[in-house]
């Protein structure tokens, strides 16, 4: 009995040196593809000279060198994969940098940037209020055009609050909510970001054929933008439709769309059109154009809403007092009342404020 448990003690000791062993053996071995996978040459082996005293392989290039000059390391695959024979591309670990480190920044100077500018900008000038009230009212934008622009800016909203979970969350929210709730959450706004995306592009496309002809550059433009709007003057520079301010929303909400568009279009059928460059390329455009549209957007719901006094009534029920629309937007109100044919003082479809 004794003699048993002492051999069984010899048999454990020798099992623990044996997997101790086996242990250390592993992590020696996994060492050479681990540095390699950084980018770090493995410690050349020794030399290795033939009988007449040369070495094969002293002209042989590193792995690094090799990085350096092809770009990307390489092998041969037989599976149809060609991604997998990737072993190593730098802009991986660029991208990584990008995603990790220069986006949040990016997007925080960005986002608190324009919010710290608006406050200080309302602190400075208040609220612009309407001067005087004329009673009568002129339509500005129809229940189509409004049904649009809602449709557009309900998904867009939800295109920036689950994008930025792609960016912050993990920072932000998931300290405060626990990987569980963050894990489904993050899931929901991953659906609902793919999903929405697609009324906000045909919203977009319906804004370029409402309002592209309206956003063209015009000779009112130079002297707004010169004047800031008058928003810090008090003045009121003429403008037809839409302002150089107005203008400038316009084409970025076009333009970022349009890029945020085909980069998410990318994405959503990846390594359809492009290798793993492109869809690396395709990350930094989404995430740059829509950060930016996000802070332009901002700076929109301000002036739209709490910023000037009676302009949401443009969106809110597609009529606006005549005296606004004249201080705002008086060469509109001249063509409006040029074009109606009955000679009448407002524009298409006035109607008296009850
Ligand atoms: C959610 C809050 C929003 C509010 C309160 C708001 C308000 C307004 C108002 C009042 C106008 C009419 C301005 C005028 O009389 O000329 C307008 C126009 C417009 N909105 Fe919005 N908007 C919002 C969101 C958005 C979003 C998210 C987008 C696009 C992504 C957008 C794109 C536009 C465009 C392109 C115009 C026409 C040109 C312009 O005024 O710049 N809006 N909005």
């Amino acid at each position: 009995m004794r003699a048993d448990r002492s051999t069984g003690g010899v048999l454990t000791r020798r099992a623990a040196c044996w997997a101790a062993g086996l242990c250390v053996a592993l992590m020696l071995s996994s060492a050479t593809p681990l540095t390699a996978q950084h980018g770090r040459d493995a410690p050349p082996p020794a030399q290795v000279t033939t009988p007449s005293g040369a070495n094969p392989t002293a002209q042989a290039p590193t792995e690094a060198q090799l990085l350096q000059e092809l770009g990307k390391l390489q092998g041969r695959v037989t599976i149809p994969d060609y991604k997998a024979s990737i072993l190593e591309q730098p802009q991986g670990r660029s991208y990584q940098r990008f995603h990790e480190r220069i986006l949040p920044w990016l997007g925080s100077i960005l986002i608190i940037g324009m919010i710290a500018a608006l406050a200080a900008f309302y602190l400075m000038r208040g609220r612009i209020m309407m001067d005087e009230r004329s009673g009568v009212k002129i339509e500005r934008f129809n229940a189509f055009e409004r049904f649009i622009h809602w449709l557009t800016a309900a998904s867009f909203l939800v295109l920036a609050i689950t994008g930025l979970n792609y960016i912050f969350g993990k920072r932000l929210l998931f300290p405060l909510i626990g990987p569980e709730a963050f894990a489904t959450w993050s899931q929901y706004a991953k659906f609902a970001h793919n999903a929405v995306s697609l009324p906000f592009v045909l919203g977009m496309l319906a804004m370029i054929v409402l309002w592209v002809r309206d956003n063209l550059p015009d000779r009112y433009d130079a002297a707004w933008l010169k004047q800031m709007g008058g928003f810090l003057s008090h003045a009121n520079p003429p403008a037809a439709r839409f302002n150089a301010g107005q203008k400038l929303i316009f084409w970025s909400v076009i333009l970022g769309g349009l890029a945020a568009t085909v980069s998410g279009v990318m994405m959503l059928f990846p390594f359809w059109t492009l290798d793993i460059n492109g869809m690396q390329i395709a990350q930094y455009v989404h995430a740059i154009s829509g950060m930016i549209l996000i802070a332009v957007i901002i700076a929109h719901i301000y002036i739209g809403s709490l910023g000037m006094e009676g302009a949401y009534d443009a969106m809110g029920s597609g009529q606006v007092d005549l005296a606004w629309a004249k201080a705002h937007h008086s060469v509109w109100v001249e063509e409006e009342q040029a074009k109606t044919a009955s000679g009448r003082q407002l524009g298409r479809g006035a109607v008296p404020a009850e």
